[in-house]
């Protein structure tokens, strides 16, 4: 628990200082005039008292307990200060001082020796290079931000200071309550997944809200996240690509997935929302305020004015929302009470004349009518439109229903004090019907994601000997140098997992091709086998649809000239004979690997799907079978899967199987950085592999 950071009872303020126009200053004034009421002990060898406050040499000359010590000095002098703060006892330590990572090798090794001596103290360490720690809740602003939020029980982590400090002021312009805020810089201790955790525990946080550039321990994340975002909803920026995870992809499945796939699938393992901009997450955290989620996708619209019902419909349809009508039964009572001009479906529209007694007619019945999970209210401000009275309609009944409601109050200061009461009521208010739509979906979103049940991860039995083969090839080929693993590599590992490929053989002469031609049955494939060429078809290293003998023959002899005039330097080995699968449709499956979250898999359909559409999808590893079916619904061109035009349908039973056997290859062969298996042949029944390619590191 991370209580002596954001509760702690004495702070110590190391590099507080009596000039105003010093950070070390600020920190003090604040810790002081916004209602913190613990001890605050000052140190600054060259001042005995600071904003009239006995100030101490050093932390060791203060002779109390100290939770938090806030530093303030010059870099350089770091190490010092928080190797005296672990000799006392203090708990935590929140540096602000920059010059560390961020300058480059001097700062890092700076910022190595910090860490170590906070290690070795048993401390904890936010920062360095950071803005400080908020507490509204005891008064606490631990940072040089002039003032301090409202209080509230949304809690926000942030990787950059100066949004931070453009957020904290927009809070309080906007009168939006915060519980507690971190700003943690370079994170050399403490990183977002640890602030995650501790607002996760914390009682007094509902929402947390989230800034992040990278993160820090992947896996360690996603498992946090999970877990936090079962009981509270977790709302996230991510700017910023992840070049390293981007430099890394060296296959297809990997050049598909780009630098920032490996963020959406994490946050979506883990039911974690993500924003895009900054607006967006205060709108999308204040929707979330009232603590009531939909059961269901359904949503009633009514509105005043048409115009603004449709684009709230035309949203929630592009969000994946329904407009059910409401019941005959709500209807009927509607019919008797509205003007013949209302519309009673969805949205319902109580036309621009409407006074408050019309919204309450619709709501009181919507709030029991089963087609309706949330309301959306939508009002402008018309020449009858009692603003105030509607707000105050939709206040009394969402207080008597678990059903959210999200309101659009459209105008300007005729709809201020309406909306600002419905904001005082904790129900979110919207000046546009799309953020208000856009901002529900995300309840929804969030509801269906926490309440999937338990994801069931399968494990086939693999016997030691298949792994200790694997093993054995895998290392050989390692300390060989080799990167990108052949083909009969390639085949013979995934064979062993599972993965079924076409009857083969190797041949060094023609004679040898046309037996193995024979033993497999005609007609067959021939492939050019040969370490130095990856692209074998490129190079005219691959013949197809081979009838007899005498083709056979012929395509043994032209491979051969075709490479050796392609790639002269090419030591060709011989050539692979395949049978001639047909039938079935090309899928491509594939195993990438991202730094951050590591590996992942891939499914998609295969030849110009992949190429021009890249209609593809990933999960992270492990996958559950309830994330790979979710990966082969993904993609658009699921249906003609499913079987177009009288077409029977393909196995995705099998592919399903394919897909969790990759997940456990990787998982059980770390080795293994990326597989690509394209095209995989899906069947009616079963499928079969045609091509594949590993890659190690
Ligand atoms: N113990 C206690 N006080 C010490 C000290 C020590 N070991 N060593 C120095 N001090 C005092 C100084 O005497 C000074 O007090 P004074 O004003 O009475 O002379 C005070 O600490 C500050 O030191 P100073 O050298 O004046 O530095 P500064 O205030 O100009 O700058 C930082 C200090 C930390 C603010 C600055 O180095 C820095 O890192 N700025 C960037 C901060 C930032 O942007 N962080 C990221 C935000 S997102």
């Amino acid at each position: 628990m991370l209580d002596f950071i954001f509760k702690p009872k004495s702070i110590a303020i190391v590099g507080a200082s009596a000039d105003e126009k010093k950070i070390g200053h600020a920190i003090l004034k604040n810790l002081i005039t916004q209602g913190y009421t613990g001890k605050v002990f000052p140190i600054n060898p060259n001042s005995k008292e600071i904003l009239g406050l006995r100030c101490y040499p050093s932390v060791s000359k203060v002779g109390e307990d100290i939770d938090l010590a806030v530093i303030v000095v010059p870099a350089k002098v770091v190490p010092s200060v928080v190797k005296e703060c672990g000799e006392v006892g203090v708990k935590g330590v929140v540096v602000i001082s920059a010059g560390f990572k961020e300058t480059g090798e001097e700062g890092a090794r700076l910022e190595q020796e910090v860490v170590e001596l906070v290690k070795k103290y048993g401390m904890r360490m936010v920062g360095p290079n950071c803005l400080g720690v908020i507490n509204t809740e005891i008064g606490m602003n631990a940072t040089f931000a002039p003032d301090i939020p409202p209080k509230g029980r949304v809690s926000f982590f942030s990787q950059s200071g100066a949004l931070g400090v453009a957020l904290i002021d927009w809070a309080i312009g906007s009168g939006f309550g915060l519980g507690k805020f971190v700003s943690f810089g370079n994170k050399a201790d403490l990183n977002e997944t640890d602030f995650l955790e501790y607002f996760g525990q914390d009682a007094d946080t509902d929402i947390i809200l989230g800034y992040i550039e990278d993160v820090k321990e992947g896996r360690r994340f996603i498992e946090v996240a999970t877990e936090v975002a079962k009981k509270k909803p977790v709302i996230i920026i991510k700017s910023g690509t992840t070049e390293a995870g981007a430099r890394a992809a060296s296959s297809h499945t990997g050049a598909l997935a780009g630098s920032d796939r490996a963020f959406t699938e994490a946050f979506r393992k883990a039911s974690v929302i993500r924003v895009e901009g900054i607006k967006e997450l205060f709108e999308v955290a204040e929707i979330f305020k009232s603590r009531k989620f939909p059961t269901g996708e359904k949503l009633l619209i009514v509105t005043n004015a048409g115009g603004p019902g449709i684009i709230a419909a035309d949203t929630a349809e592009k969000n994946g929302l329904k407009l059910y009508p409401l019941t005959k039964e709500s209807i009927d009572f509607l019919a008797e009470r509205l003007p013949p001009t209302a519309a009673l479906y969805n949205p319902v529209d109580v036309i621009g004349d409407a006074t408050s007694e019309r919204y309450l007619f619709v709501l009181e019945k919507a709030v029991f009518d089963p087609n309706v999970d949330g309301i959306c209210v939508i009002l402008t401000p018309q020449a009858t439109t009692d603003v105030e009275n509607v707000a105050k309609v939709v206040v009394e009944k969402a207080k008597k229903t678990e059903k959210p409601f999200v309101c659009c109050f459209i105008g300007g200061p005729k709809v201020k004090q309406g909306t600002l009461h419905l904001k005082q009521n904790d129900i979110a208010c919207y000046d546009d019907p799309v953020t208000a739509i856009k901002a529900y979906s995300k309840l929804v979103y969030y509801e269906k994601h926490k309440n999937r049940g338990e994801d069931e991860f399968v494990r086939f039995p693999i016997p030691d000997e298949v792994k200790k083969e694997i093993s054995l090839i895998l290392e050989t080929l390692r300390d060989a140098g080799v990167t990108v693993i052949g083909e009969e590599n390639s085949m013979k590992i995934l064979s062993l997992y599972g993965i079924k490929f076409p009857k083969r053989g190797f041949a060094k002469t023609s004679d040898e091709a046309v037996k193995i031609a024979e033993k497999i049955g005609y007609p067959v494939v021939m492939k050019v086998s040969s370490p130095n060429i990856v692209h074998k078809t490129d190079v005219g290293g691959v013949k197809i649809g081979l009838k007899d003998e005498k083709e056979v023959r012929g395509a043994f002899l032209e491979i051969t000239i075709n490479v050796q005039r392609a790639m002269p330097s090419a030591y060709i080995k011989g050539v692979n004979i395949y049978e001639m699968v047909a039938g079935g449709k090309e899928v491509i499956l594939g195993v990438t690997y991202d730094y951050t979250f590591g590996h992942m898999v891939m499914f998609g359909l295969g030849g110009v799907y992949v190429e021009v559409l890249k209609d593809v999808s990933f999960k992270i590893v492990p996958v559950s079978k309830r994330e790979v079916y979710e990966m082969l619904n993904e993609i658009k061109g699921i249906k003609l899967l499913e079987g177009v035009r009288g077409e029977k349908p393909s196995d995705k039973e099998d592919l399903v199987e394919k897909i969790l056997k990759l997940s456990q290859l990787v998982e059980d062969f770390p080795i293994i950085k990326e597989i690509d298996i394209n095209p995989y042949l899906v069947k009616e029944k079963g499928g079969v592999a045609l091509d594949a390619r590993i890659i190690i590191g």
